[in-house]
């Protein structure tokens, strides 16, 4: 594992992150509720996304893992650079990945994504993977202006994000959001879908394939979590259009 020292001192986010990837592999565990199946389709449409590409791999905030894990498991990879700020989250990423050891060439980075720079050879990326990342750091231009300068030609970026304009999303901003900001010491980004495509544009890429996911079905989760699971699944025709979630795929034009 390489990066600066220290850099759970030097955000919030690290802070923050440090802490909770003790927990936060069971957002992607079997149990059924509203907060899991969010992360279920996340990696399944990342997944999806990611058929095609091969070659190597960048991810920009791993977590513990589990979406690279996915991702890689196709086998069309030969290299990944594993980001994240939280070194007990790059750790739990790393022995998650060690089973492909062998297959796959990997380099373990514990740093902000805004100062990565390539450590590869070809010093770019068939696929960037930032998933669950810009609610976190805002920025969504310069941040894809930065991944984009990382992009092999024919590459493609993964970008997932909350949406702002979501009426779940916008309660939860109202009813959590100032306390949260205390708590936490920095502010959540969730992003107007108009706004997210500006971005992209503005950063000179396209989106070539997007899709909205999970409608949060408001307060049944505390009453039967394996239902709400099984509604979303359902209604996933409907989360297609007025999901509060989306992952994108992008590529230079
Ligand atoms: C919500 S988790 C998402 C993890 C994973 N991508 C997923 O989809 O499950 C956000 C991750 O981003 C990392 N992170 C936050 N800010 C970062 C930054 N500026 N550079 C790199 N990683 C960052 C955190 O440490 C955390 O592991």
């Amino acid at each position: 594992v390489s990066g600066d020292d220290h850099q759970e001192l030097k955000s919030p986010q690290a802070a923050v992150f440090q802490e909770r990837a003790a927990h936060y592999a069971d957002f992607y565990s079997k149990t059924k509720s509203t907060i899991t199946y969010n992360f279920h389709r996340r990696l399944e449409i990342a997944s999806d996304f990611a058929t095609g590409f091969g070659g190597a791999l960048l991810e920009c905030a791993s977590g513990t893992g589990e979406v690279t894990e996915s991702i890689l498991s196709s086998g069309a990879f030969r290299e990944a650079t594993v980001v994240d700020l939280s070194t007990n989250m790059l750790e739990q990423a790393r022995e998650r990945l060690q089973r492909l050891d062998g297959k796959i060439r990997f380099d373990f980075v514990n740093q902000d994504i805004f100062a990565f720079r390539p450590t590869n050879e070809s010093g770019s990326y068939n696929l960037i993977l930032c998933l669950g990342l810009i609610a976190h750091t805002g920025r969504l231009e310069e941040l894809l202006r930065h991944l984009g300068s990382m992009l092999a030609p024919g590459g493609g970026i993964l970008l997932q994000s909350s949406l702002a304009n979501h009426v779940g999303n916008r309660l939860k901003t109202r009813w959590t959001g100032r306390r949260s900001e205390q708590q936490e010491g920095y502010r959540i980004s969730y992003f107007r879908l108009n706004d997210i495509l500006r971005g992209v544009e503005a950063a000179g890429l396209k989106v070539r394939r997007q899709q909205r996911y999970r409608l949060g079905i408001p307060f049944a989760n505390r009453i039967w979590p394996a239902g709400v699971y099984q509604a979303e699944r359902l209604l996933d025709g409907v989360a297609r259009k007025l999901g509060g979630e989306a992952v994108f795929l992008l590529q230079r034009p």
